[in-house]
């Protein structure tokens, strides 16, 4: 499978715990975007027609205005046999997700689309600075099941500042109820240069204890596997045949492009990173087209481990093998420790996190970059 990426750098409000690229920006300045996109889009043709899933994240795609965001999904469709896509993701926010998006959404070819939700609490959800309230959900909600777009997948976020267990279930009732195709149920990281970490610094707030946060994911597992989800990554619940195939490319090491300020692609065995700035991604591809992107050091054989234990049916062991002529347990001795703490194990030829693991992934994750002896290319 190959992936494209697409990424557009807006939002029409900053959320306090967010670290991805992203600004707020005059019409002007993302228009300028677009163009540098869409060169960047007009270099890379070649590879562009090979995709079979496609994905527009962010920021927030649909806060281009309605004009733009059909811009975008014109010039898409001159590069891509969208009709032959597997998959064509656009990620959309409740405030902005209007009729006419749906509409255009529709038009162009999209087969799915992830909402950021976050909580449905509007006391959270002022708490982190969404620009939305539970109210607008279901309006974006209705919009698209009004274009006949049912595939979606809803955003949420658990272990915001001061949440407690009460509140959390009292969201995934509410969560629940809407039946979405998809659940993606991240844990809230702390970033570092963000607003909650300031917050949070300097007492301003307070986060919930790593066990509360932990009783939390339990009951998330819990609830949606009894609702017929299947937890089929760490992060990520979906009804049968609704599993993402974008992301499922990033989980297996497929390859994949990054268009867009702060993109990151895979390709011809080689990682780059766009920049991530918007006006020197703008200057920048327009001076000096795909010579701004930034490669840098890849280990294929930590990005499959790592990658690949975040879905719960893990990695194919015997096509380990054939692609880097070892096994994990003898190539990183120290996933032993995990296999013996029931961490990880083997099941049908797949290594695979336990459901202990998914509770102490990151113990699993040290071990995975335990590689002194590495060499080059693996
Ligand atoms: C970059 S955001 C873009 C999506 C959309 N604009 C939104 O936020 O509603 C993608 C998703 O990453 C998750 N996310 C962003 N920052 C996070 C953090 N610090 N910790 C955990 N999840 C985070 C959120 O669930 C969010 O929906």
């Amino acid at each position: 499978m190959f992936g494209t990426y697409i990424h557009i750098p807006f939002c029409e409000k900053l959320c306090t715990y967010c670290d991805f690229a992203k600004e707020i920006a005059k019409p002007e300045k993302k228009r300028a975007y677009l163009e540098a996109l869409f060169y960047e889009m007009a270099l890379t043709h070649s590879t562009l027609k090979h995709s079979d899933t496609v994905y527009i994240g962010g920021g927030t795609p649909t806060a281009l205005s309605d004009a733009d965001f059909a811009a975008l999904l014109k010039e898409i469709a001159r590069y891509v046999d969208v009709a032959s896509l597997k998959e064509f993701t656009v990620e959309a926010n409740p405030s902005s997700l209007t009729a006419e998006k749906a509409r255009l959404m529709k038009l162009y070819g999209v087969t799915r689309v992830s909402l950021g939700v976050q909580t449905f609490n509007d006391a959270y959800l002022t708490l982190i600075n969404r620009d939305h309230r539970q109210a607008d959900v279901l309006t974006a909600l209705s919009h698209l099941t009004a274009h006949g777009l049912d595939n979606f997948s809803l955003d949420i976020m658990f272990g915001l500042p001061t949440q407690t267990m009460q509140a959390f279930e009292k969201d995934l009732d509410a969560f629940l109820e809407i039946k979405a195709a998809h659940y993606s149920i991240y844990a809230l990281i702390l970033e570092d240069h963000t607003k909650l970490h300031h917050q949070i610094k300097h007492g301003l707030l307070t986060l919930p204890d790593d066990d509360s946060v932990a009783d939390m994911y339990g009951l998330i597992i819990q609830r949606l596997t009894d609702a017929g989800y299947e937890h089929y990554e760490i992060s990520s619940f979906a009804r049968p045949s609704k599993r993402s195939l974008h992301n499922q490319v990033y989980w297996r090491n497929d390859r994949y492009i990054g268009l867009g300020a702060g993109a990151h692609g895979r390709l011809d065995h080689r990682r780059y990173e766009n920049i991530r700035s918007v006006k020197k991604y703008t200057e920048g591809m327009i001076e000096k087209g795909l010579d701004t992107r930034i490669y840098y050091a890849y280990k294929p054989i930590h990005d499959t481990l790592m990658m690949g234990l975040r879905m719960r049916d893990g990695i194919d062991l015997n096509a380990f093998q054939a692609a880097f002529n070892t096994h994990p347990l003898t190539r990183f001795p120290g996933l032993k420790k995990t296999l013996d703490d029931g961490l990880i194990r083997i099941q049908n030829d797949h290594l695979q996190l336990t459901d202990k693991g998914l509770f102490f992934a990151n113990d699993v994750w040290m071990e995975c970059m335990d590689d002194e002896t590495t060499s080059e290319g693996i």
